[in-house]
């Protein structure tokens, strides 16, 4: 139980990767603030939770691209537990398109997710951070943050973004105690691909073998990341999956 008495958010929880962040980070002892829009799935978790980890859980149903939604969010989980020690800025969304389908409102749909949801976390939490002079914000970007394939030229350009942002957090604030840690992912098995409407890529996708993670793989690197010693930065973790036929 090496997280006990600590408190994290996780955003996105209410599927995939954030759900399993929020098992394992709760198995290791951490009281769990669940943020996502889907507050019956954030309260089933909850239960699960409690029941499974013997976890204490706060359910706060918000969306990210929410500045007033994102403040609230703190200030319920700062009113429950006393402090925050992790913010694990999961939630996204990956609408990817052929530029020429000229796909914009999802563009920005991205851009709102991806970028200003993250911005906003950081923006909620840090004040405390800087305050108590310790704090673990994980960022999750993508192996997509790191390459761009055809199809995914906006996605890849938010998680580049959130890439930049968790490199200038380092810089930054690593003198004031804080620690951040970029999390990037290769293909994960969750609902994220559902939601892609452009006719060519889900094509492209259905022809495709692949042989994903599961999101607990993920999950397990980031209580890699918060579980080392307070001296130790883990700031870039890349998961990809191996190429082995099943
Ligand atoms: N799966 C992959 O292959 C993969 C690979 C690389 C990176 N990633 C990244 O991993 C993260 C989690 O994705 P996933 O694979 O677990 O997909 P997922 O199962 O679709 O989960 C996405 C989560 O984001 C939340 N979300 C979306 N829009 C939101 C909003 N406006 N406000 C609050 N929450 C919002 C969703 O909750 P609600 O709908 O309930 O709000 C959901 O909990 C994303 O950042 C994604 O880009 C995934």
């Amino acid at each position: 139980m090496k997280l006990h008495d600590q408190t994290a958010i996780v955003t996105g929880a209410s599927s995939g990767i954030g759900e399993a962040i929020a098992h394992e980070l709760a198995r290791e002892g951490a009281n769990i603030v669940l943020a996502a829009r889907r507050s019956d799935r954030l309260e089933a978790l909850a239960s699960q939770l409690e029941k499974k980890h013997g976890a204490k859980t706060l359910v706060v149903k918000t969306d990210v691209t929410r500045r007033d939604e994102m403040e609230r969010l703190v200030q319920e989980a700062k009113d429950e537990f006393g402090t925050i020690d992790i913010l694990v800025n999961n939630a996204g969304v990956m609408l990817l398109s052929f530029l020429k389908n000229d796909h914009v409102d999802e563009w920005e749909r991205m851009v709102d997710v991806n970028i200003k949801g993250v911005l906003y976390g950081i923006h909620a939490v840090l004040p405390s951070m800087m305050e108590q002079k310790h704090g673990h914000i994980i960022n999750v970007s993508s192996v997509a943050g790191h390459e761009i394939f055809p199809s995914s030229t906006v996605y890849s350009a938010t998680k580049y973004a959130v890439r930049a942002i968790s490199q200038g957090m380092e810089k930054e604030l690593s003198s004031s105690g804080l620690r951040v840690t970029n999390v990037s992912p290769g293909a994960v098995s969750t609902e994220l691909t559902q939601h892609i409407t452009d006719s060519e890529v889900k094509e492209m996708f259905a022809s495709r073998p692949m042989n994903p993670l599961q999101p607990t793989d993920i999950a397990n690197a980031v209580v890699y990341a918060v579980t080392q010693p307070e001296s130790v930065n883990i700031n870039e973790v890349i998961v990809r999956p191996t190429n082995k036929v099943m």
